[in-house]
């Protein structure tokens, strides 16, 4: 029997809740947030969607109350404030910390052993947050930003090919912000075929470029930060731990040493199965990554540096 904890029912954890119910990813769906009703008023109305899409997996709303999320395998954190348009995932900074950490405290203290999927922004930084304050070995905290930034690099690249997305292979590593991302463009390829040899060099930088503000375009056309893929690509990240899957995942790890960094979280490519972050796969990259790699993670521990544990 497996059991997921979404903290946070709003648009991301009610969705993220949504994928795992309805692609049947965990046995049991907790949904806890702290607004009175709401996470239970979500879970009812995607619970009577059951009968229609036959669907096995229970899922509850609960307010506040963390017993009923005892023995969670996987706990997502969505919990926090969201961007408006203008505002950088920095911004959120403050309140979100405060956030984190005690939601942190209160999951583990009924599910000891769950692993954390982070997904509140700044996302790098509140997952290096998790890792100062609560223990967990580093294996345990995965933040969630590239399994997104990658699937919408996906999207853009699908676009600009005509093509379908699922015969897409792209990756985004650094941080999980405007100008900290790096999609991989020497990696991107159609059926094994590189993009590079697919479309003009001026088109797979706009690709890149779309992609890296590709979070900042939705807030601007949505007056709030995107739910639908976010959500998903958490459900991703959980399935990967779920079933096992050894899955290569972009994600934000501890670093002590892969691509020459320490002391800090960032989006690198993991293998992903029931022990979290089972492996940091290096890709080789050349100078110029290099350099772009070296500059995210200089800015990622700027952020992290308004911390104040
Ligand atoms: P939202 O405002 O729709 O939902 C946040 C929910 O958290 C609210 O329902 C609120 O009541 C709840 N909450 C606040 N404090 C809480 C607490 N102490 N305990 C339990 N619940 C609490 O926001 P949305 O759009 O769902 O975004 C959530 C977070 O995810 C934001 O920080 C956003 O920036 C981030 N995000 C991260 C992405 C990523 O790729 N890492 C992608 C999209 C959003
Ligand atoms: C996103 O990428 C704002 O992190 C959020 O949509």
């Amino acid at each position: 029997m497996s059991k997921v904890t979404v903290v946070g029912a709003g648009n991301v954890g009610a969705t993220c809740a949504n994928v795992l119910v309805t692609q049947g990813i965990a046995d049991e769906v907790v949904l806890i947030d702290i607004k009175e009703g709401l996470s239970e008023g979500k879970a009812m109305d995607i619970m009577q969607t059951a009968n229609i899409l036959n669907l096995d997996t229970r899922l509850t709303g609960v307010t506040n109350d963390y017993e009923k999320t005892a023995g969670s395998d996987v706990v997502v954190i969505t919990s926090g404030i969201p961007r408006k348009p203008g505002m950088t995932r920095e911004e959120l900074i403050g309140v979100n910390a405060g956030i984190v950490k005690s939601v942190t405290d209160n999951v583990l203290k009924y599910s000891p052993n769950a692993i954390i999927v982070c997904v509140s922004n700044p996302m790098d930084t509140m997952t290096y947050l998790i890792h100062k304050t609560s223990g967990l070995p580093k294996n345990r905290i995965i933040g969630m930003g590239g399994a997104l930034d990658s699937a919408r690099f996906k999207y853009f690249l699908s676009v600009a090919l005509g093509a379908n997305p699922n015969e897409i292979e792209g990756i985004v590593i650094g941080g999980h912000g405007d100008t900290t991302m790096i999609p991989l463009v020497r990696y991107a390829a159609y059926r094994g075929i590189p993009a590079s040899t697919l479309m003009p060099a001026e088109q797979l930088e706009k690709v890149a470029a779309d992609t890296m503000v590709g979070g900042a375009t939705l807030t601007k056309l949505l007056g709030t930060s995107a739910w639908y893929a976010p959500g998903a690509a958490a459900a991703q990240v959980v399935g990967a731990v779920i079933g096992d899957q050894k899955k290569l995942i972009s994600c934000s790890a501890l670093l002590e040493g892969e691509y020459g960094e320490k002391d800090l979280c960032i989006g690198v490519p993991c293998i992903l199965g029931k022990n979290g972050i089972e492996k940091i796969v290096e890709f080789d990259l050349n100078e110029e990554e290099k350099e772009l790699f070296r500059k995210s993670a200089e800015a990622v521990h700027k952020t992290n540096s308004a911390l104040s544990c």
